[in-house]
């Protein structure tokens, strides 16, 4: 009877082991447990046993297997579950290094063209680019520039105060640049002549957004300081660089103008092939004051400055109405260009 019963047990066992799935475990359970599994018809057998210690021996024997087998049944359920979970994850792991269809690619602000542009054409025609903080002091921003505390000049800039005062310097001398003039003083402290250089930038100004105007643009200052320049060098240039950005067709011109910190100064224009005119920007022969601010004796060196906007000549050259249609960054405004 003891044998039947181990035997029974071990072939159910064997049975749970080979169980490859949930739903066989769960028939297994019934047909192995049930009422009219082989364990419970051994149960039966017990009441015809001789002697009331063979019973007892027979009847722990079953209880004992019921035991294992349930446990079986358990441990199985278990593995086949964590199995399932695993093949689950598995299958619906996400690849997010999937795409569909092509990406889109993005581009250049029309802004940031222009900059990149115009510094290729400067650097074509034998200028470097040179830098300076948009975080500027007063006097690189206009002492060093010829315009002295209370130069009527100043009032023409709506120049942005920064609440930051330096050791040692009273607070109201911090600005954020107004131009990207300072960036000559600060390149002729740093360097010797000659100097043939660039600096496009972030300018700021306290003006109310309009179609022409921003707070915060964009501007390309341009300095040379060598022996004997003369105003034909810098016309030269201005019109060297008219053709070679905006083409063969176009033409410039100089008209009388006044800045502190260039003299003679001069307004340019540009001329397109249809005839029309567009005012770029300032120029002027570097001022004497503005050498010995950088260090250097205007009787042995003269030099020519130029700034203009890079924002107007991206508005321009493609034709956008209103400025502030640069900086909102709708996409469907932006794509076009
Ligand atoms: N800094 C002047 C401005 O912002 C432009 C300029 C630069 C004029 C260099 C002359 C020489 O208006």
């Amino acid at each position: 009877m003891i044998d039947d019963i181990r035997a029974a047990r071990d072939a159910a066992l064997a049975q749970i082991d080979g169980a490859d799935s949930l739903e066989s475990v769960t028939t297994l359970d019934t047909q192995l447990l049930g009422r009219k599994g082989p364990l419970a018809k051994l149960k039966t057998r017990l009441g015809g046993l001789a002697t009331v210690d063979e019973k007892k021996a027979a009847g722990q024997a079953v209880n004992e297997a019921v035991q294992a087998v349930t446990a079986a049944l358990e441990a199985r359920t278990d593995e086949l579950r964590d199995a399932a979970l695993v093949a689950q994850v598995e299958a619906e792991r996400l690849d997010l290094t999937e795409h569909l269809g092509k990406p889109r690619r993005g581009h250049a602000h029309l802004v940031t063209q222009a900059w990149e542009r115009l510094e290729d054409v400067f650097i074509g025609l034998g200028f470097q680019i040179a830098e300076g903080p948009e975080v500027e002091t007063d006097w690189h921003n206009f002492e060093a520039l010829n315009m002295a505390e209370g130069h009527p000049a100043r009032g023409e800039f709506d120049t942005l105060f920064v609440d930051y005062a330096p050791e040692g310097e009273s607070p109201g001398r911090t600005v954020l640049r107004t131009h990207t003039s300072p960036v000559q003083i600060r390149t002729m402290l740093e360097q010797e002549p000659p100097i043939y250089i660039v600096a496009p930038g972030r300018v700021f100004r306290r003006d109310t957004p309009d179609a022409t105007h921003m707070p915060v643009f964009h501007q390309i200052e341009g300095l040379v300081v060598d022996r004997s320049i003369t105003m034909a060098d810098l016309a030269g240039t201005i019109d060297a660089f008219t053709k070679a950005f905006f083409g063969r067709g176009f033409s410039s011109r100089l008209r009388p103008s006044y800045f502190p910190f260039t003299e003679p100064s001069a307004e340019f224009d540009i001329q397109s092939p249809d005839g029309t005119w567009m005012e770029l920007g300032g120029c002027g022969m570097v001022h004497p004051n503005v050498l010995t601010a950088g260090g250097l004796d205007p009787e042995e060196w003269s030099g020519f400055a130029f700034g203009f906007g890079i924002d107007r000549m991206a508005k321009e050259r493609h034709q956008v109405g209103d400025l502030r249609d640069m900086y909102v960054n709708d996409i469907r405004f932006l794509e076009q260009f």
